[in-house]
């Protein structure tokens, strides 16, 4: 177990607004993020914006206004989208900070000196869309695979080039070693094909561009836009400067969250660039799947792209964020429909822990004022339930298969609910001789909710902060942790509250 957790996502491209599946990257490195630190892990959680691309300088061009002055008003956007989904990352890096033009000028200057870059001649396909050089093979009908609507462009420059063939061998054999370095697996096997079927140089800089950040060795050029990027999460934590001593403490990273498209990014050419630097790999990349539209994939040129806001508008940030964990296994593609949105609401939220949550509150403020003393034995087979729950829950959660964890949450709502219908706490109430039973069930399902709660903090972490409150929680959530308060806890009343309906039922 590693005391410290690095977590990064993907710097997104601001030449338009961020859109569900962008969002569904932030949300689930969210969850990641918070569940380690309700784990006690010191956890650090970078996020950022990727700007020297052609498109957003094209953008800011359409638009009138310099590169520069439109990033700065991208940046107030994304933050502004990233704070309402309650995205609660500790850094936020933009490439055309000077921090990270140290950091890129000093990687440059030490895969130079390795011996690794060298000047050549492109000539082929660039996709604008994807920042990356085409094979004539690769393209579809003469088009990028990946954004069909748009036509390649035959470019012919004098470059730099990375020794990137170099280090084949030396990336197989990582991935051997370390088969955990890119997940799952599926994405795995696509890289060590490619691996395997031989890699070339890369250029790593464009001729004649104004927007990027100037080649140090050959200030006519700009370094390629991923070259630059890549470089985000070391410079995030102040490479290249000898007063900052945050590299020491957080490099490696332990987490990149990435999407599938450009695992070959992050698993080839980035682990090349920190080889030839004499830098630590990262320990891990994940290469989530794509979330469409209504079985479509999302493209703002087809006019396929949600808003993320807008979906969060429906019911709020917490059941979108619920949504697209719990519904979409990790990993995989998923689908957001509207009908299948508001009736997983509905499920999982009105009629499931919504109402739970109103009837345990209505329950004990109507038989015991609203405290709820522990009964004289808690029912073993409820604290058993919590104990597994909550073992599944940190199994799924340390293997990133958030789905399965937002499901072992659930199963302690539905255990608390079948409590319920078993044991009818209404007929209980009615003879004071049960009295001692129904302070054992009442307890139990608060106990159990109690506890569901707290593992929902990461997913929800508005509502299961609000319904901690309800249940006597009295600590922020912050102050919360998996071992010493995910437990069973047969002390002390419980102070219960009503409150307005979490989650009314969409009709
Ligand atoms: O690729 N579903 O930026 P980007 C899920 N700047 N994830 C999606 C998605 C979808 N429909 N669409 C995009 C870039 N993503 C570069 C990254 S990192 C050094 C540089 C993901 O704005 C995509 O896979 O095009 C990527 O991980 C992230 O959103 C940003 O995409």
């Amino acid at each position: 177990m590693f005391t410290k957790f690095y977590l990064t996502t993907a710097i997104d491209y601001v030449n338009s607004r961020p859109h569900l599946g962008t969002a569904y990257e932030k949300i689930t490195a969210d969850v990641i993020a918070r569940y380690k630190r309700l784990a006690g892990i010191k956890t650090r959680f970078l996020m950022g914006n990727d700007e020297h691309s052609q498109n957003v300088y094209r953008r800011a061009r359409e638009l009138g206004l310099e590169p520069l002055a439109y990033c700065d008003r991208m940046e107030q956007e994304f933050r502004s989208v990233w704070q309402a989904l309650g995205i609660s990352f500790d850094d936020f890096i933009r490439t055309t900070e000077p921090r990270h033009r140290t950091g890129v000028s000093w990687m440059i200057d030490r895969i130079a000196a390795a011996g690794d870059l060298y000047e050549g001649f492109y000539e082929g396909w660039y996709c604008v869309s994807c920042e990356a050089f085409k094979q004539e093979k690769d393209l579809v009908d003469g088009n990028c695979p990946i954004h069909p609507t748009i036509r390649p462009e035959w470019i012919r420059e004098r470059n730099h080039f990375f020794r990137l063939s170099k280090y084949r061998d030396a990336l197989l054999d990582h991935f051997e070693r370390h088969p955990e370095f890119l997940e799952p697996e599926i994405r795995r096997n696509e890289i060590r094909r490619l691996l395997e079927s031989g890699l070339e140089d890369i250029s790593i800089s464009r001729a004649g561009q104004a927007w990027g950040i100037p080649l140090p060795i050959d200030p006519s050029s700009v370094v390629y836009v991923w070259f630059d990027a890549l470089i985000n999460y070391a410079s995030a934590v102040g490479l290249g400067d000898p007063g900052d001593s945050r590299f020491r403490e957080w490099w490696p990273a332990d987490l990149h969250v990435i999407g599938k498209d450009i695992t070959r990014f992050h698993t080839v050419v980035w682990p090349a660039m920190l080889m030839s630097a004499g830098l630590e790999l990262p320990r891990q990349v994940f290469g989530h799947g794509w979330v469409h539209l209504g079985g479509q994939k999302m493209s703002k040129s087809l006019g396929t792209s949600l808003d993320p806001l807008e979906a969060a508008g429906r019911f709020g940030a917490d059941p979108l964020r619920l949504y697209l964990v719990k519904e979409i296994p990790y990993g995989q593609d998923g689908d957001f429909t509207w009908e299948r949105y508001e009736e997983r609401y509905n499920v999982d939220l009105a009629n499931n822990l919504g109402n739970l949550v109103s009837r345990i509150a209505a329950m004990v403020d109507k038989y015991r004022r609203g405290r709820q003393p522990p009964p004289a034995s808690s029912p073993d087979s409820l604290a058993a339930k919590a104990g597994e729950a909550v073992q599944d829950y940190r199994r799924a959660m340390d293997e990133y298969m958030l789905h399965e964890a937002a499901a072992a949450a659930f199963r302690l709502v539905d255990a608390a609910n079948e409590f319920i219908a078993e044991n009818e706490p209404w007929a209980l109430a009615r003879d004071p001789a049960n009295a001692g039973r129904l302070d054992t069930v009442l307890f139990g399902v608060v106990e159990l909710v109690r506890i569901a709660a707290i593992l929902l903090l990461p997913i929800m972490p508005a509502a299961a902060g609000e319904i901690l409150a309800r249940v006597g929680e009295t600590r922020p959530a912050s102050d919360l942790r998996l071992d010493a308060d995910a437990v069973w806890r047969a002390d002390g009343e419980r102070v219960v509250r009503k409150g307005p309906a979490l989650w009314p039922r969409a009709e």
